[in-house]
């Protein structure tokens, strides 16, 4: 980082104290509190980071008051409408587009790792057949640690890169499987003929007593919806991999912590949650009930897939993924379908009601991916295993930017202690 010529002033008690101001390339100035503790011995304050940058990061940005999602620079719509998903992974990767031949190479080292570890499968067999697939996921990643031993050593830039690369190529296979054992089908081998949504596809709907087609619309539209999803700079996911990874733990053990993370309903878990939500109003009739609910202080009911921390204008992946979810119900035949028309005119109630405008809550990403995921055969618990297998990239890059950033220190917050002080303890028979 360089030197920084701007400062702030903070005076406590009187005692003033310069502090380095960092501009960055994009975004609000960042006031650098490293030394405050050393020098004026107080911590700050700011549960949930909201005004704290916890990391330097090259990778993605994001402006929240224009909507604007930039991977290295480019915007998310022309990503997803001119890129596809494994050229994002190489650009989130290694910072820049590939050429022909970079990209041919990536693609290949991807499909030829997509297989995983043969006794892996035994693993799998030891969950309930109504395991949730995040649960799945969990563990089987977490596991992988176990069984690729020749990657996890992180000092070596060489095994940090086959990491990278087996699990970008393995967690949909994992995902897949996770699918197809709570359904009790066999698990389906990967297909290296196919590209990677395609291939994702295959895994989930294929069977063994038939040929299946994939339908080149439908894996665009996978396709579509892992690019959208690809990363999202230091979201809560992100931040614990980062956290998990500053330890020194091994790649595996970090993406696990990140789709632990990423499971929960203020997170990945909004777009089954969503779904969920609008199955239960069921009707567009039933909407000012529900309306009223996420308006109640009283009901801890919110609209799932409304809100951001961040974007308080649009979610610029919501907008793609509307215009997705209108192309393959249109494909699929699904017209007059109950839950996008609900969808649809819960988006206009909220929009047009002035508890939503004021406090800027607008549709998010998971507002519509559901519907599409829902459309193309998807049972809901599948949704944030979706999301985790196309946030590997991202938690991914994050990991290897960390590991190469020669600051990078043990992730280790303070808090602001508000318990007993020091007291004598008291025997049993005198409490
Ligand atoms: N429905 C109703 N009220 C809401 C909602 C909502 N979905 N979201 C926020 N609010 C209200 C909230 O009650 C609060 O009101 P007040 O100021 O009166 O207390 C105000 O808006 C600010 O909310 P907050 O919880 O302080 O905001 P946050 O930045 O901490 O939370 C959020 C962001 C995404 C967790 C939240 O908007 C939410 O819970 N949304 C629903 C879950 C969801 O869709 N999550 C997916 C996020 S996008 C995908 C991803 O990146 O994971």
């Amino acid at each position: 980082m360089a030197e920084s010529s701007k400062t702030a002033t903070l005076t406590i008690d009187g005692q003033s104290y310069e502090l380095p101001v960092h501009s960055p390339s994009a975004g609000p100035d960042v006031i650098d509190i490293r030394k405050l503790y050393a020098q004026a011995g107080v911590f700050t304050y700011d549960p949930g980071f909201t005004s704290t940058a916890s990391c330097d990061s090259t990778i993605t940005f994001i402006d929240g008051d224009k909507g604007e999602l930039l991977h290295r620079g480019y915007p998310i719509d022309q990503l997803a409408a001119k890129s596809h998903y494994l050229e994002v992974c190489y650009l989130l990767l290694y910072g820049s587009l590939p050429s022909a031949a970079e990209l041919e190479h990536f693609e290949n080292t991807i499909t030829r790792h997509t297989m995983i570890h043969e006794q892996m499968h035994n693993f799998f067999r030891g969950f309930r057949r109504d395991a949730h697939p995040m649960a799945i996921m969990v563990g089987a990643v977490g596991a992988m640690a176990a069984f690729y031993h020749d990657s996890t050593d992180i000092s070596s830039p060489r095994e940090r890169e086959i990491a990278s690369h087996r699990l970008i190529a393995k967690v949909p296979t994992i995902a897949a499987m996770a699918y197809k054992y709570s359904i009790g089908q066999p698990f389906v081998y990967p297909r290296n003929d196919l590209d990677y949504a395609a291939n994702f596809l295959h895994m989930c709907f294929a069977v063994p007593a038939e040929e299946y087609n994939v339908d080149p619309i439908l894996a665009r539209a996978m396709d579509r919806i892992f690019t959208l999803h690809a990363d999202h700079e230091q979201n809560a996911s992100t931040s614990t991999v980062r956290l998990a990874s500053s330890s020194g733990a091994n790649p595996f053990a970090c993406i696990a912590a990140g789709i632990a993370c990423l499971w929960g309903p203020a997170h990945g878990g909004a777009n089954q949650a969503c779904l969920e939500m609008l199955k239960e109003i069921g009707t567009p009739d039933r909407i000012p009930e529900f309306i009223a609910r996420a308006k109640d202080k009283n009901d801890p009911f919110r609209l799932m897939g409304f809100g951001h921390r961040v974007y308080k204008n649009f979610d610029p992946r919501a907008t793609v993924m509307k215009q997705s979810a209108d192309e393959v119900l249109d494909l699929l035949g699904v017209e007059n379908n109950p839950i996008l028309a609900t969808a649809k005119e819960l988006e206009k109630a909220a929009l047009a009601d002035d508890y939503f405008a004021e406090k800027k809550l607008f549709p998010n990403v998971d507002f519509y991916s559901g519907v599409i995921l829902e459309a193309m055969g998807f049972p809901t618990s599948m949704f944030t295993p979706i999301f985790a297998l196309s946030r590997t990239v991202g938690w991914i890059s994050q990991w290897k930017e960390q590991l190469g950033d020669p600051q990078m220190k043990i992730g280790r917050p303070r808090q602001l202690y508000l318990g007993e002080t020091v007291r004598d303890y008291v025997d049993i028979e005198k409490r």
